[in-house]
């Protein structure tokens, strides 16, 4: 089985058979007519490399940093909301795959595996954790310490989810976590043996960084109930300012589309900002990332680092967007697809395969290492600017 799997496209139809319908829809979903979804796969597919021949690729290598933390390869695992569901502790087993690789693994605040679960999990590894502006400024100090305690090595905070965007599949799945048992969700659940024995063999089936840590949390109902209630539609940049002092160390902001708000970013003191449209599940319409990353770029990448998210599915997507500016880039659904595929030798298996993807084809263009990936390996007139 394992040996059929050479892209991250098998992964993900393997995931789509092996995890319940409404987890697998959550993750592979975006908002109303998921055109932004769309577009931030698609529009990397006009940019062209530029072939090269006769230089010499002997002793290549991929190695980075991301904030100035040392990765294998620039790339980032996502947060990742309700991850747990898509394979018992799932939060764990990416995070141990993200550690053996070289690579930093966010957890989100939405996670199933608490904080306190994926630390222990991997040993007390350094990873990055990731926190929404939301109402209740008492659990977001608490989260923030925690993530403090846990070693967490780089606060990633998203912008974009004041309000939630709309996803007709969610809905009409009535997503939540632990699935309620309807009789359609039996019905499919059923169908998953494998993902349902690995469920029954865990204590993690609902939100661990929030039930048992807010007062009056403690059932699926109070739960869905507190969720929906806490984004905080009055966030702005004195929220920022006032998190950025909490926390004290690494800070990188998600969510930015516009070259307005990038300045702000910088203005904000912020370590790094991601490019990112939440995977195009918040405003459908919105530019796709990487048409929106080379403006970015050049307003303010002499002075901030420049990530990015969204459409992510192979290594040559990593390149083009490292040669247009963006320092590091997050992989979400390539690596759900592999964890809900095959658990950890899943998320390691989707690592591999992008990890080989970027190597042969940095090699095929005539680099050696990632300082000297820029525009120089793009076609000319063939990539946004
Ligand atoms: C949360 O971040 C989501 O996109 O569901």
């Amino acid at each position: 089985m394992t040996s059929a799997i050479t892209n991250i496209e098998d992964l993900r139809v393997l995931a789509q058979k092996r995890v319940p319908r409404m987890f697998y829809d959550y993750a592979d979903s975006g908002s109303w007519t998921e055109g932004t979804y769309r577009a931030n796969e698609s529009d990397f597919q006009p940019i062209k490399f530029r072939q090269r021949v006769a230089i010499d690729m002997d002793n290549r290598s991929t190695v980075s940093t991301m904030v100035g933390q040392p990765v294998a390869m620039p790339v980032a695992l996502a947060p990742v909301g309700l991850t747990g569901m898509q394979h018992a502790d799932g939060e764990i087993k990416a995070a141990r795959a993200a550690k053996a690789f070289g690579v930093p693994f966010t957890l989100s605040t939405m996670s199933i595996c608490s904080i306190e679960d994926v630390a222990a999990g991997t040993g007390n590894h350094p990873f990055w954790f990731q926190v929404y502006v939301i109402r209740d400024r008492i659990f977001i100090e608490r989260l923030i310490e925690r993530a403090r305690a846990a070693h967490c090595s780089a606060l990633v905070l998203t912008l974009d989810l004041q309000i939630l965007g709309q996803r007709h599949k969610d809905l009409k799945n009535g997503l939540s976590a632990p699935p309620k048992l309807t009789l359609a969700n039996i019905a499919n659940i059923m169908t998953k043996p494998q993902w349902a024995l690995g469920m029954l063999g865990t204590k993690r089936r609902d939100f661990g960084n929030i039930v048992g840590h807010v007062t009056g949390v403690d059932d699926m109902g109070s739960l869905s109930e507190w969720s929906q209630k806490q984004f905080d539609p009055t966030l702005n940049w004195a929220d920022v300012e006032w998190i950025k002092k909490r926390w004290g160390g690494k800070l990188i902001l998600k969510g930015i589309q516009d070259v307005e708000d990038a300045k702000l970013a910088v203005a904000s003191g912020a370590d790094a900002l991601i490019v990112s449209n939440h995977g195009g599940r918040q405003l459908d319409g919105a530019e796709s990332s990487i048409r929106a990353l080379p403006g970015i770029v050049d307003a303010v990448g002499s002075q901030i680092e420049v990530h990015m998210d969204g459409g992510i599915r192979s290594g040559q997507d990593v390149l083009k967007a490292v040669a247009l500016g963006a320092k590091g880039v997050y992989i979400g659904r390539s690596f759900v697809y592999g964890l809900g595929a095959m658990g950890e030798a899943g998320v390691t298996k989707a690592l591999e395969i992008i990890h080989r993807e970027m190597d042969i084809t940095m090699a095929l263009c005539g680099k050696t290492n990632m300082a000297q990936v820029d525009k120089s390996i793009l076609l000319r007139g063939s990539y946004p600017t």
